[in-house]
């Protein structure tokens, strides 16, 4: 059963006009061991004060990368549901939707009534944009208008795209900064529109760009996320890019070695306006992680997870949870859009080869019992372009496993699904949910003032690969575990208890 809406009812929890307080009671355990290594397990209650702004602004929405699969796909899905259009296709009439969405799409259980689940929309648990009012913008090296690209990106049914080219025709990407060092030989073809300039010149020009963006829209709040070409990493080095000094300092000089994204990222915090990385490359260098920490601007990333590595994140937490131990991991993947060409050339596939590997780490560290100190599965990660499947990605994936008495197991699946239309409300999700993370205060028993949340957004973890957290953080990649921890702050700032699966009332 689902309900829409609903209110709390509580001592702790106030709804004001603008506002909704809430006193939580966070229940952790304290660990101590002596000098023999005999621990203790200590539980402890801390109180968290949270207040959630409830005006939602207008939001607006800066892609980079604009003009690509994922850029022209969302924007062309959003249209379409704002504007209710739907189209004829070989199985019928199509409609619109947000399917794939976590914030639009998903529900969230809020008890139980006469005997049955009750669950509301993820939406319902606090005030949130709706994909329908986000205003688009951007960049993109490449100087085709949104109509064209996504023409071009072959992923929007023909029908629709008829209906959708006059709106999208007026959509006009910013020119980009591009630099041919960080992203393959073979994306120069479409480089065209680009800011000339020093790299200073370049960001001082990014950051023209946002100003006249918030302005000429009306947005009262923008995000600006990196779904553009992956880069090859970039070098960290001190006096380079180790702090926010030196990394600054880098940019006056012309460093060759400060990546485009790291520019465009720079000019977002420097504006104060939160940043997100899409893509799987190190955009968030040491320096320009401080300077997004002295200015207190939300950043998050690395790279959407959208097919493949959801999968591994839930298929391998399931297995060392069950007590089995996965020994080896082979993924293939082949795909045919200009996103494959890219990462068929050696420095670039490296950036998703790492982030692709690292996402089973916290899931193997979990179970002391299946691997001993040092020991993981065999990874391995294989990508190559076919022109022909186009936006159609195909993933093929091996686990081999131990299983009791010395037996084995092995598990293959293969997925087909269009890229970017798995990536496309994963992009919404992260732009709605970082708006609204920069609406939440929290304040923690024994500290003075209400705080904004860190600024590097661990709570955006579900959405990314290869989470970026605050230092010294555990990352945390099975997927579940992502879920919960979002949604449970989420129901925290509402004063409600986490969905704990107890159902102690029917025991
Ligand atoms: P795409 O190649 O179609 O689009 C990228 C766009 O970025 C292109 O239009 C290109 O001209 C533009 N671009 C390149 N460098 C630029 C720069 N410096 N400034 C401005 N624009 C620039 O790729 P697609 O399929 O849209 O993917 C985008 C990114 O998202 C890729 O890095 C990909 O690895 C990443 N990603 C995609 C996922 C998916 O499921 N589609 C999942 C995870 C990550």
């Amino acid at each position: 059963m689902m309900i829409n809406s609903f209110k709390v009812d509580s001592p702790s929890v106030r709804y004001a006009e603008d506002a909704i307080s809430s006193t939580y009671a966070y229940q952790s355990t304290d660990l101590q061991h002596d000098a023999d290594g005999n621990w203790t397990l200590k539980p402890i209650t801390t109180n968290y004060h949270f207040r959630t702004g409830t005006r939602v602004p207008k939001l607006g929405v800066m892609l980079v990368g604009w003009g690509g699969n994922n850029g022209t796909t969302v924007t062309a899905g959003v249209l379409a549901n704002k504007l209710g259009l739907t189209w004829m296709t070989k199985e019928g009439l199509r409609k619109p939707n947000y399917w794939g969405s976590l914030t639009q799409a998903s529900t969230c259980r809020v008890g139980n009534y006469r005997g049955e689940e009750v669950f509301a929309p993820f939406s319902s648990l606090l005030p949130l944009v709706h994909p329908n009012d986000i205003i688009f913008g951007g960049w993109d090296i490449s100087s085709l208008n949104l109509a064209e690209a996504m023409e071009r990106a072959k992923v929007i049914d023909f029908e629709l795209q008829r209906q959708l080219a006059p709106y999208m025709r007026d959509m006009q990407p910013l020119p980009g900064v591009f630099d041919p060092d960080f992203i393959a030989a073979n994306q120069g073809a479409r480089a065209d529109h680009l800011v000339k300039g020093s790299k200073q010149a370049q960001l001082d020009h990014l950051r023209a760009d946002i100003r006249e963006f918030r302005e000429s829209s009306g947005a009262e709040r923008v995000v600006v996320l990196w779904t553009a070409n992956t880069e090859r990493y970039s070098q960290v080095s001190e006096g380079l890019n180790d702090t926010a000094e030196s990394f600054l300092a880098a940019i006056e000089r012309g460093e060759p070695e400060i990546a485009p994204s790291s520019l465009y990222a720079a000019a977002a915090v420097l504006e104060g306006v939160a940043f997100i990385n899409g893509s799987p490359q190190n955009t968030f260098v040491p320096g320009l992680i401080e300077l997004a920490l002295q200015k207190g601007v939300l950043i998050a990333g690395d790279d959407f997870k959208s097919g493949q590595t959801k999968i591994k994140s839930v298929l391998v937490d399931f297995m060392v949870g069950a007590g089995i131990k996965p020994t080896a991991i082979v993924s293939y993947n082949h795909l045919g859009n200009n996103d494959g060409m890219n990462l068929s050339a050696p420095q670039t596939f490296r950036s998703k080869e790492i982030s692709k590997s690292n996402v089973v780490d916290d899931v193997v560290a979990s179970n002391a019992l299946l691997y001993s100190p040092g020991e993981a599965p065999d990874h391995t990660v294989v990508i190559k372009y076919v022109p022909y499947v186009a936006d159609s990605k195909r993933a093929l994936d091996e686990y081999s496993a131990e299983i009791f008495m010395g037996g084995r197991q092995t598990i293959v699946m293969h997925n087909t699904c269009e890229d970017s239309l798995l990536a496309a409300p994963i992009i919404l999700d992260l732009a709605i949910l970082a708006e609204l993370l920069q609406r939440i205060q929290v304040r923690a028993e024994g500290e003075e003032q209400p705080r904004a949340l860190h600024p590097v957004a661990a709570l955006l973890s579900y959405l990314t690969k290869a989470p970026l957290v605050p230092d010294g953080t555990p990352v945390i990649n099975a997927l579940g575990r992502q879920r919960a921890m979002l949604e449970n702050v989420m129901r925290a700032c509402i004063g409600l208890a986490p969905d704990n699966n107890m159902m102690l009332e029917f025991k």
